[in-house]
């Protein structure tokens, strides 16, 4: 393949989370027109491409992760032409566009769903999900144990006493991928939108298309959100062997297109190897390497998950994709902001312990000049460039998240990280729309993290972002190899291409590595020009 259609490999792509990027109409809620009037801001920022979560037709119970028409665009972003205007604008700044592909599950307003819910059991259009006879006296019981990953049970009985799976809400029924209508269904949503030039697909929940065939029972949590340790036997809803031909048979779609066109996974799945699997040369092109953002801010494990996760992808000739944040975690300005090695957290409130802001941010800094220095691909989620913390005392009445409500309100979810972000700090809702109104409600504090305080401001977030991003770039980091580096304990450094990298988790400033002159630097050296705790350096 010649390089250019190779261009993922070392990509930087840029979250952008329709509800919370830029609003053009003023209702509060972002929309495609909003996105295409920010375009060019990414393009200075300095990313390669973007990738937009679902803005399909959606009753949104789950953020429009319950996709109701996979062929067009919610009123609430926009129409289909914007969708193209967005795409054509985004491809005329030099940036792809990759989109949501949600074949988990549709929402419960699907035209499927409806249909089978109108039709016996047993019919042609139950079988496109999966509906079973419950068990015990009266089939009063669900089929089998399994726990729908935001609480709850995973199965909901209809009115003739069947029941159907949802993983996730009870309003998005999962489909039977043994169906072959599923299957042609898909390849041709696929066709669609390729063919109105999109890039790739991110791929929501690539590990769960496939259920054990018998759907044993499971008495372990359905941990996909909540972090990666399964305990147990491995899961019969994930990561099963024959998700894989899926993703062989969209590959051979893919490549019918020009230009490189990619599947990008989100699976939870560990250890690294078995993730390496999705991207094997004949599926898909990339899959997040959530065991990395998982990690303690510490430099043994980060060390060790780093040098697995390129070694298992190596080994199928795929290269690593590094994240640190995205619409389903705590960002992690805010999750580095609490003790080290702290089970991850569920959402935050206000009656809840909270973070130390800036010591988060200062090691939020540091983990990103880590992560942009790695070898591979990396997603950035939209915010994180300002340095923009999790809402952490949001009031309850205004979550959204349907995990809140079936945790029975012991998880507070999502909300915390998707909220309107801030362009201008001086302007209704901080620039994100002409007016105050906001889907879910801003932080005061949010000023000064705004766009317009930070640009061409040194030593700010942002700043720090678009002088990573371009010497990523000036240097090659993306295609270049990793070599590790002695260094004293608590202390992480590699050398990548002409680059030394170097992070000091110790407790004490310790000396630069010797030889060429500091790139960049998450924070100010001290007065010894020594690099100090939480701060990482690039010296060529
Ligand atoms: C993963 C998505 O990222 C998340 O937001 C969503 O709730 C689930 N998949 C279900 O679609």
């Amino acid at each position: 393949m010649e390089q250019s259609s190779q261009w993922w490999r070392d990509a930087v792509i840029y979250q952008v989370y329709p509800r919370s990027f830029a609003d053009r109409d003023g209702d509060g809620m972002g929309d495609l027109p909003g996105i295409t009037g920010r375009l060019s801001a990414l393009r200075d920022l300095g990313v390669d491409a973007v990738w937009l979560s679902p803005f399909y037709p959606s009753p949104q119970h789950d953020a429009g992760y319950d996709v109701a028409d996979y062929r067009s665009v919610d009123p609430r972003f926009g129409t289909l032409a914007d969708a193209d205007a967005m795409i054509a604008e985004a491809h005329a700044l030099d940036l792809k566009v990759l989109v949501d592909l949600v074949p988990n599950h549709t929402s419960s307003a699907h035209a499927w769903f409806a249909a089978a819910l109108a039709a016996a059991p047993g019919s042609r259009e139950r079988d496109r999900y999966i509906f079973r006879d419950g068990r015990g006296p009266g089939g009063d019981e669900p089929p089998n144990s399994w726990r729908s990953v935001f609480g709850g049970p995973a199965w909901e009985r209809v009115p003739d006493g069947q029941w159907y799976l949802h993983l996730f809400d009870v309003t998005q029924p999962d489909l039977n991928w043994a169906d072959p209508e599923v299957r042609a269904e898909f390849e041709s949503v696929l066709r669609f939108w390729l063919d109105r030039g999109v890039d790739g697909f991110r791929v929501d929940v690539a590990h769960g298309l496939i259920k054990d065939r018998d759907l044993v029972d499971w008495h372990y949590p359905s941990a996909i959100l909540g972090g990666l340790g399964q305990e147990g036997p491995p899961p019969p809803m994930w990561d099963q062997e024959e998700v894989h031909e899926i993703y062989q048979q969209w590959r051979s779609v893919l490549d019918t297109y020009p230009g490189g066109r990619i599947l990008v996974a989100e699976a939870w799945v560990k250890p690294a190897e078995r993730l390496a699997r999705y991207v094997r040369p004949d599926e898909m092109h990339q899959a997040f390497n959530f065991e990395y953002l998982d990690t303690p801010w510490s430099a043994e494990p980060l060390r060790k998950v780093i040098e697995q996760s390129l070694a298992a992808n190596d080994a199928v000739g795929a290269t690593t994709t590094w994240v640190l944040s995205n619409h389903d975690v705590v960002r992690h300005a805010t999750r580095l902001g609490y003790p080290v090695g702290e089970a991850r957290r569920h959402g935050i409130g206000v009656d809840d312990p909270q973070p130390d802001t800036a010591l988060g941010l200062r090691r939020a800094r540091a983990a990103t000049l880590q992560m942009l220095a790695l070898p591979g691909s990396a997603y950035l989620y939209q915010g994180e460039e300002l340095g923009l913390p999790e809402h952490t005392t949001m009031p309850d009445e205004y979550r959204q998240d349907p995990a809140w409500f079936r945790s029975g309100h012991t998880e507070r979810g999502r909300d915390g990280c998707r909220v309107p972000i801030p362009w201008e700090a001086d302007s209704p809702s901080y620039g994100f729309g002409p007016s105050d109104a906001s889907w879910l409600p801003q932080p005061a504090s949010w000023a000064e993290y705004a766009l317009d305080r930070q640009r061409g401001v040194a030593g700010s977030t942002y700043e720090l972002y678009r002088t990573a991003l371009r010497l990523r770039r000036e240097r090659g980091l993306g295609s270049a190899a990793l070599s590790w580096m002695d260094a004293p304990a608590d202390v992480l450094a590699f050398r990548i291409g002409e680059v030394t990298v170097l992070t000091n988790f110790s407790d004490a400033a310790v000396e630069l590595p010797v030889g060429g002159e500091v790139l960049v630097s998450s924070e100010p050296l001290d007065a010894d020009g020594r690099v100090p705790t939480d701060v990482t350096v690039w010296v060529g």
